[in-house]
């Protein structure tokens, strides 16, 4: 299978998130000890990508350098307790995986950030990574999604239940015939009001393209929010090509927004067996 390529773009304004990502990607806001991207990486090398592309703004050191390995690191003169904490510090890419840094100059919208990936992914199939939706799942959710592509050889993008209500946040999909967990879409439609919204089902970050996608990103102009919208990209590619939704299993939290970013600390935080006690007790307490 000659899908080896992911795409992450990092270089939005994080406006939502500022003053905290005035200098640093919102991507490199922790959940706990792990900023987002690298959750985000760790699932697609997991997947079994071994080219990651990271689309990056003016902030692009934070990212580098989060994933440039210093072996020299002097830790010498650090104490015990210390040197356990800076060994949690391993090599994040291995030795097989490459990675590739591009410059969006200015924010024009999600569309256009992966639409500079155009001559790094070539003619291949690649993947597309969101990492501020942080998806917590027992078997990560671009390992789920392969599984499929493999079988439909076709496009394939995540999707979530979501209430009609909140679907101005999301760009819902459209189709005829339902099904188990994989639906071949009809159209999809960027951020509609709850009367206009075609399904309950919103794309979520994950995605997989055929290459065809970079050709429609070059026809589209900006769109909704002014921004360059992938969603329009995906409605040229319906006209040719077919497309599935998938609804993936495990939870979603939507770290673009505060609230997504706080429960995703939270629940994450609960995961850690030393500390889940104290912290269900300092919740009580509070509420
Ligand atoms: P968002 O719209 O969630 O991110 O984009 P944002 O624009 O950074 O956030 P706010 O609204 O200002 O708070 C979804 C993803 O697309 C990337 C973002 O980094 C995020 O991963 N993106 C968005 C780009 O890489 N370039 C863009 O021009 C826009």
């Amino acid at each position: 299978m000659n899908l080896k390529k992911v795409v992450f773009p990092v270089a939005g304004l994080g406006s939502r998130f500022l003053p905290a990502t005035k200098a640093i990607p919102k991507e490199m806001l922790p959940i706990i000890d792990k900023p987002l991207i690298q959750y985000a990486v760790e699932e697609a090398i997991d997947a079994g990508f071994n080219e990651l592309i990271f689309i990056t703004g003016d902030t692009k050191r934070a990212i580098t350098d989060h994933f440039d390995f210093k072996p020299d690191l002097n830790i010498s003169n650090l104490t015990k307790d210390k040197k356990i904490f800076i060994s949690q510090m391993h090599r994040i890419i291995p030795d097989h995986v490459s990675c590739q840094y591009i410059i969006q100059d200015e924010p024009l919208g999600l569309g256009h950030a992966i639409l500079q990936a155009k001559e790094a992914v070539g003619e291949d199939p690649f993947a597309v990574v969101l990492a501020d939706d942080l998806i917590d799942a027992k078997s990560g959710v671009l390992k789920q999604m392969i599984e499929h592509y493999q079988d439909k050889n076709s496009s394939i993008i995540s999707v979530q239940k979501i209430k009609k209500s909140e679907s101005v946040n999301y760009g819902i999909i459209e189709f005829k015939e339902g099904g188990e967990n994989l639906i071949k879409i009809t159209n999809i439609v960027e951020k509609p009001s709850p009367e206009n919204a075609p399904s309950n089902f919103g794309v979520v970050g994950r995605y997989i393209f055929c290459n065809k996608i970079f050709s429609l990103l070059e026809k589209i102009s900006v769109g909704v929010d002014n921004e360059i919208q992938l969603t329009d990209a995906i409605k040229l590619l319906l006209e040719t090509s077919p497309i599935y939704s998938y609804e993936f299993d495990g939870t979603r939290y939507d770290c673009g927004t505060k609230l997504g970013f706080t429960k995703a600390n939270i629940a994450f935080a609960l995961k850690d067996r030393e500390n889940a006690n104290k912290l269900k007790g300092f919740i009580k307490d509070l509420l």
